[in-house]
């Protein structure tokens, strides 16, 4: 980070966690306010749970402007906040903060951050059938983004299926319109499969029969690290266009950006943090 200037007007954003340390979005968003010009830096906050009702005042004492939430704060936080926006009331889930002039506003950009990082990818979700795996706090980002985003049809298949149930139901909430099912079919073709859990992370295994794969015009999976699960090995070897979750990620913070200074976020920029940042966990390994 060449050339930045840190003096008495630099203003501070950040993100709380518990783990923050592993976390992109400090260099992510530090080169992000510089690239744009804007005096202002990130840092991230390793915060315990009992800290909760004292942050927002402490925030507030030391001029922090905005700031990002990760596990396991993101619904935790929302007692503390003045407002909400839509998504973000829907979800009761909170991944970026706003200091505005009405008190501290809560955002959810994981599932709009989805949207344009599939738009970018050219995959359309208007009257799409979906197939979406997991029911936990992503799935719930992406879902009711897909059904406000006018999806026909978004099939929740998840291990235990009262949460699986329970999503479909948020879904139908949101956008009744939109038609839900648990569990797919078999034969059953979907013009984008979605892997929202952690399976494929860590543990060489993929998220659903092989089979279901083949019935599936793309193929997404929001895991990022390592950037080629073997979900999306079974993709390529099939020749379906896929993607993982980098985009996601990028844009999440690319949306969060643009709540806190009002002008469009340096996608390039942003974009080349996070490729670098995995590019280096990975041992300078890049797929
Ligand atoms: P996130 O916020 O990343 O979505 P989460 O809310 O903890 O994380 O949700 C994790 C999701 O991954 C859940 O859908 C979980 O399934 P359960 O609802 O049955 O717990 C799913 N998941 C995690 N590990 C899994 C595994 N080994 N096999 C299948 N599903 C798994």
């Amino acid at each position: 980070m060449t050339g930045i200037s840190i003096d008495g007007e630099t203003a501070l954003y950040g993100i709380i966690g518990n783990p923050v340390k592993h976390s992109f979005s400090p260099r992510m968003q530090s080169l992000a306010f510089h690239a744009s010009g804007i005096n202002a830096v990130y840092l991230p906050f390793f915060i315990q749970e009992s800290h909760l009702p004292r942050l927002l005042a402490s925030f507030e004492v030391v001029g922090l402007r905005g700031f990002n939430i990760t596990t396991p704060y993101k619904e935790k936080i929302l007692s503390y906040l003045h407002t909400l926006s839509k998504e973000a009331a829907l979800l009761q889930s909170v991944n970026t903060v706003q200091k505005t002039a009405d008190g501290w506003k809560g955002y959810n950009t994981d599932g709009s951050g989805f949207l344009r990082s599939l738009a970018e990818a050219g995959i359309g979700v208007e009257a799409a059938n979906v197939l979406l795996v997991g029911a936990g706090g992503a799935a719930r980002a992406i879902g009711v983004s897909l059904a406000l985003a006018g999806v026909s049809c978004i099939t929740v298949f998840n291990r235990t299926r009262k949460k699986a149930e329970a999503l479909a139901d948020l879904i139908q909430t949101a956008m009744p319109e939109v038609e839900t099912r648990i569990s797919p079919e078999s034969r059953a073709a979907y013009d984008i499969l979605i892997n929202t859990t952690s399976v494929g992370m860590n543990d060489g295994q993929c998220p659903v029969p092989v089979t279901l794969t083949a019935m599936c015009d793309h193929i997404v999976d929001i895991i990022y690290n390592p950037p080629k699960t073997p979900l999306l090995e079974k993709a390529a070897e099939r020749s379906i266009p896929c993607m993982n979750g980098l985009g996601m990620l990028l844009y999440q913070g690319v949306e969060a950006f643009e709540i806190w200074t009002g002008q469009a976020a340096p996608v390039e920029v942003m974009r080349q943090s996070l490729t670098q940042a995995v590019f280096s966990e990975n041992g300078g390994i890049s797929d």
